[in-house]
């Protein structure tokens, strides 16, 4: 899996015009591009993806696995918790599990030690027939906005990508 993973991201790598030695990682493993250019890297499974844009952006591929209601304590905060829908199991795992994508696509993009994903990162209430919603980051007294865009991927996968919305950082 690891191998196909590896040699499908240069394959998605090489539709975008680039090769492996454009590719670099950092002292963290995110990766970078040569030029001017952002990207990051998702891969679950089956499905491997590279998103690539002028702004810092962060992409997460996450399988819908009944486990995440057993962790799910570990990543939403109360408030967010407290607004989801739990009657239906089937879509209170998918809300989870683009919870869960939307804070790993974040984390991407700051890739910055001590940030919690249940402390520091509230994802906006959503409905699963959207394909959009919003972020805030707060950590380190700075609040920062991301753009959060989900769909499903064949069954049982979602895909996350978010962008950072520079308009809204504010420093406390
Ligand atoms: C590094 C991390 C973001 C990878 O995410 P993942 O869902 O395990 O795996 P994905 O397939 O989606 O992503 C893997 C890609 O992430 C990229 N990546 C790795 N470290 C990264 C970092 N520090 N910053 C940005 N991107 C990173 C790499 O490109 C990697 O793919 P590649 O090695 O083939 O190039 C994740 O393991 C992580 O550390 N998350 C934060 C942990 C955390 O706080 N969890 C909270 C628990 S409540």
């Amino acid at each position: 899996m690891h191998q196909r993973a590896f040699l499908s991201v240069r394959k998605l790598l090489a539709l975008a015009g680039y090769s492996d030695f454009d590719l670099y990682y950092d002292e963290f493993g995110k990766p970078h591009l040569i030029d001017e250019k952002q990207i990051s890297i998702t891969h679950s499974h089956h499905f491997s993806a590279i998103i690539i844009s002028n702004e810092a952006v962060g992409i997460d591929i996450e399988m819908q696995r009944d486990i995440i209601l057993k962790i799910a304590h570990k990543f939403v905060n109360d408030e967010e918790l407290s607004r989801l829908q739990k009657t239906d199991l089937t879509d209170y795992i998918k809300k989870l599990t683009v919870k869960w994508g939307a804070k790993e696509a974040i984390f991407k993009i700051k890739n910055e030690k001590g940030i919690s994903f249940k402390d520091h990162i509230q994802v906006a209430p959503f409905e699963l027939n959207q394909t959009q919603t919003t972020a805030d980051l707060n950590f380190n007294g700075a609040e920062q906005k991301f753009n959060i865009h989900f769909s499903e991927l064949d069954t049982n996968f979602t895909l996350v990508y978010a962008f950072e919305n520079n308009d809204t950082i504010q420093e406390h």
